[in-house]
């Protein structure tokens, strides 16, 4: 496969970004995935499926595009163009359109070790440091409340309730402290810990400062 020309695919679609899924979220997720997959023998054609579905996941994603069709599209025929297999294409395909979170609420979607070590490495990239980073900036970007001390909503959203939410600490609530529980491999699960921890000692830290 010709991930060159698919990461150069990837940059022109994600240069512009500013809601947290730019180029360099693709780089971190890229080398969380190089850490998981240490403990894996893998054959080159599935390193590859893994890194083109690392470049590609964020693009066919409502949050990012309006026409969900015309970006399938694209990606459909830039992984042609990068000589990927008919089989590669799917199996691409398959993961990046049951991986997120939003997608796993209602019903859990069964993922190949290849999807799970893609899901890990991306789920890694919204908790800790860089989670709480991501969170803000995302809600600033979209014009979303920082919090709300009215809202005690703790109850399981369904997904279009959770699309809708439009408070930053209620995302944590809603997805980012649910991620260590739901890490596939044995490397996501041990980072995984660190990084909620220090997500508990932020929200500790904001609720002291902002309580009257
Ligand atoms: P997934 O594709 O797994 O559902 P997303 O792409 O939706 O993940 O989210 C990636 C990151 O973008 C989140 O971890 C968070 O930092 C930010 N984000 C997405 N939705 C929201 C939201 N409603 N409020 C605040 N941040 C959000
Ligand atoms: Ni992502």
């Amino acid at each position: 496969m010709n991930i060159k020309k698919i990461r150069k695919f990837m940059i022109k679609k994600l240069s512009n970004d500013k809601t947290g899924h730019d180029i360099k979220h693709i780089e971190r997720v890229e080398n969380n995935a190089t850490k998981i997959i240490k403990d894996y023998d893998l054959s080159q054609s599935d390193t590859e499926i893994i890194i083109a579905s690392i470049l590609l996941h964020d693009i066919i994603d409502y949050k990012i595009t309006d026409d969900i069709q015309k970006s399938t599209d694209e990606v459909i025929e830039i992984l042609h163009k990068s000589d990927a297999s008919n089989s590669q294409i799917d199996e691409i395909l398959y993961i990046i359109n049951n991986m997120s979170y939003s997608k796993n609420i209602e019903f859990k979607k069964e993922l190949s070790l290849l999807g799970q070590i893609v899901q890990d490495a991306d789920r890694l990239d919204a908790i800790g440091a860089i989670g709480i980073a991501r969170t803000f900036y995302y809600g600033g970007c979209k014009s979303h409340t920082m919090y709300d001390l009215d809202n005690k909503s703790n109850k399981d959203l369904t997904e279009e309730e959770y699309k809708k939410t439009s408070n930053a600490i209620s995302h944590f609530h809603d997805k980012l402290l649910k991620l260590k529980d739901l890490m596939n491999t044995d490397a996501a699960k041990k980072e995984a810990e660190l990084r909620h921890k220090f997500m508990l000692e932020f929200l500790d830290a904001f609720k002291r400062e902002i309580t009257k």
